[in-house]
């Protein structure tokens, strides 16, 4: 989850340069920052505990360097303090490493080398340590492999070595993209740290090493041989990257859910048909993801259950591989992920491809690793979404699910029909009013530490989904409960004044879930209906449009606000909660 970038190019401003990178890569890592370049045959490295965002700019104008790194830490290994900070560096400050990922043999090549001469707790710190070693009887690049080749776990690095006028970057199971501007080169674990600069970007692939050095030599890990990588023209502009008018990339791309369900719904008809056909013929298919995407997996399923009449397993994709035993090659493995980049999931695609089976992939990052190594991946096209809160990937992912199911029912231009009118009705909701009204209810649930959900059928998901959506960017604890699941132990937690959202669609089950709102309220509770239609047993109520079975599209978006506004109203940082980061590489 941590930033990296780097940068070798004609600008002699490298550290600022790389410092206002990651500035656009905070998101992904934050509990400390480092920068590192060779200032005349010296290693130059600052590094400490704090957001890059606090970084002065003034510290770095008089350092004139065209080749520098830095990185943002999410700490696995070793505590949050200046000295586990990266770039981490060998004792002889000749080589300089910044890493993304897990060495999972750290310990037993840190006791080979002596793990007296560390500074640091991390298993970063190995990595310069071992390059060091090999450098002394040879050249850079083969220091590096040699290095490499003995790394166990996921990694992305970039390495620099004093003296040596070229960076060179190494990856498995971790994201690295290679930028290519006009005589100049960017490393980064993501496409906005560079994307105001060029967008033609080549990614580095698993076992792969790059060499950029006023030109880019790719090579494969494992032989040193070199490979040809295909050049790629994103089709971002560096502005929606952006937060723009905004307070917090959150509220943005909310809001860009005006025109994200259309986006997601313009498919090449033929790739619907291929997914569509696929799940058809497929004997057993499973949807998996992480989080808010596995939630998106879970309303998968009653989509495709309601509209197809078929049968969809999902799992969480850290759960997965215990399914290993029912898989087999006609199998068929949907995963869901917004970066396309998440540990769990690519495991989970490990293990379905290890039994022969298909993999399908739904990625809002075109390029990413699960893309790249899924057997068909479609992009949901949401644009770039920076809070670590997702919103407009989860309803992006949901339309195209829906538009699968439709698909396998021979109705794929009614549901892009039934979708598009989904789509304006959400651009309709999200007016002034109705933030402004969503702002008062937040305001009568900030002071509560505990929220409850109910939703049942398509929107018990989405009862998940609310919790994960106020959990992580207020610190609430909320949790989501299938409505007829309460009296079954959980609505002992229920006393007067207790705050409950209630998902209520017009759909089979609405009277059932009225029924279970009422026995929240009949023990106390403060009840927050998220409705197309009024009712008496809510205290307060949240219309929203009557879109049949793609309810859970309309339901999730005030609950996306609620949670928001709850994080604004508590002083609280909703783009960067703590503890989390906005893409999970580690296990
Ligand atoms: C969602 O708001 C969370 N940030 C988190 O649960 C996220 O959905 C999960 O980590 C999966 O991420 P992905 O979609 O990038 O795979």
């Amino acid at each position: 989850m941590c930033g990296i970038f780097g940068y070798l190019g004609k600008r002699d401003n490298a550290l600022e340069l790389v410092i206002k990178g990651l500035q656009k890569l905070e998101y992904r890592g934050y509990d400390s920052w480092g920068v590192t370049t060779d200032l005349n045959g010296e290693l130059f490295c600052k590094k400490k505990v704090g957001k890059i965002s606090e970084a002065n700019l003034d510290d770095f104008t008089d350092k004139k360097a065209t080749i520098a790194m830095g990185h943002t830490r999410w700490a696995t290994h070793g505590g949050v303090t200046d000295a586990n900070a990266h770039p981490h560096f060998d004792p002889d400050r000749q080589i300089s490493v910044v890493h993304n990922g897990i060495i999972e043999n750290f310990q037993e090549i840190k006791d080979e080398l002596g793990a007296e001469n560390f500074v640091s707790e991390t298993d970063t710190e190995v990595i310069a340590h071992l390059i060091a070693k090999y450098r002394k009887n040879h050249p850079f690049k083969e220091a590096v492999l040699k290095a490499v080749q003995r790394f166990e776990g996921r990694f992305a690095i970039v390495v620099l070595n004093v003296g040596e006028n070229y960076l060179i970057a190494a990856r498995r199971g971790s994201p690295l993209i290679v930028g290519i501007g006009e005589d100049e080169y960017f490393l980064a674990s993501d496409i906005p740290a560079f994307l105001e600069y060029t967008q033609n970007v080549n990614y580095l692939d698993d076992n792969e090493m790059v060499i950029v050095d006023g030109g880019v030599e790719f090579l494969n890990l494992e032989t040193g041989e070199p490979i040809k990588k295909r050049l790629v023209n994103i089709d971002w502009k560096a502005e929606s990257a952006e937060k723009g008018e905004f307070d917090h990339f959150m509220l943005k791309e909310i809001m860009e859910q005006k025109d994200t369900i259309l986006r997601a719904i313009n498919q090449e008809e033929d790739d619907i048909m291929h997914i569509a056909q696929q799940i058809k013929n497929s004997r057993g298919c499973f949807l998996s993801g992480c989080g808010t995407a596995g939630k998106v997996c879970m309303a998968g399923e009653y989509f495709f259950s309601m509209i197809a009449n078929r049968h969809v397993n999902f799992a969480p994709s850290s759960e997965f591989p215990i399914y290993h035993h029912f898989l087999r090659p006609e199998s068929l493995l949907i995963v869901i992920s917004q970066s396309g980049e998440t540990a769990d999931v690519l495991e989970a695609m490990e293990v379905a491809k290890s039994k022969g089976a298909k993999v399908l992939s739904l990625v809002n990052v075109e390029g990413s690793t699960i893309a790249r190594q899924s057997d068909f991946s479609i992009h949901i096209k949401a644009g770039p979404e920076k809070a670590v809160a997702s919103t407009k990937a989860a309803t992006s992912q949901m339309a195209l699910m829906l538009l699968i199911a439709t698909a396998m029912r021979g109705e794929l231009q009614e549901g892009r029909r039934v979708l598009a009118d989904v789509g304006s009705k959400i651009n309709d909701m999200l007016n002034p009013r109705f933030l402004t009204y969503i702002k008062t209810v937040a305001e009568q649930l900030k002071d509560h530490e505990n929220a409850y959900i109910i939703g049942k059928a398509e929107n018990y998901p989405m009862a998940l989904e609310a919790a994960i959506k106020i959990q992580e960017v207020s610190y609430i604890h909320a949790e989501g409960f299938a409505a007829g699941e309460l009296k079954h132990g959980p609505i002992a937690l229920i006393a007067k004044g207790t705050p409950c959202i209630s998902l209520v669609a017009n759909d089979e089950v609405r009277q059932d879930v009225i029924n279970n709102t009422m026995e929240l309220k009949a023990r106390g509770a403060h009840i927050i209906g998220i409705s197309p239609e009024k009712h008496d047993v809510f205290d307060e109520w949240i219309k929203v449009p009557d879109v049949g079975v793609a309810s859970p599209l309309v339901n999730i978006v005030p609950i996306q606000l609620l949670a928001y506004y709850l994080a604004v109203q508590r002083g609280l940082d909703p783009d960067m909660p703590r503890n989390l980061a906005k893409s999970v590489t580690v296990k």
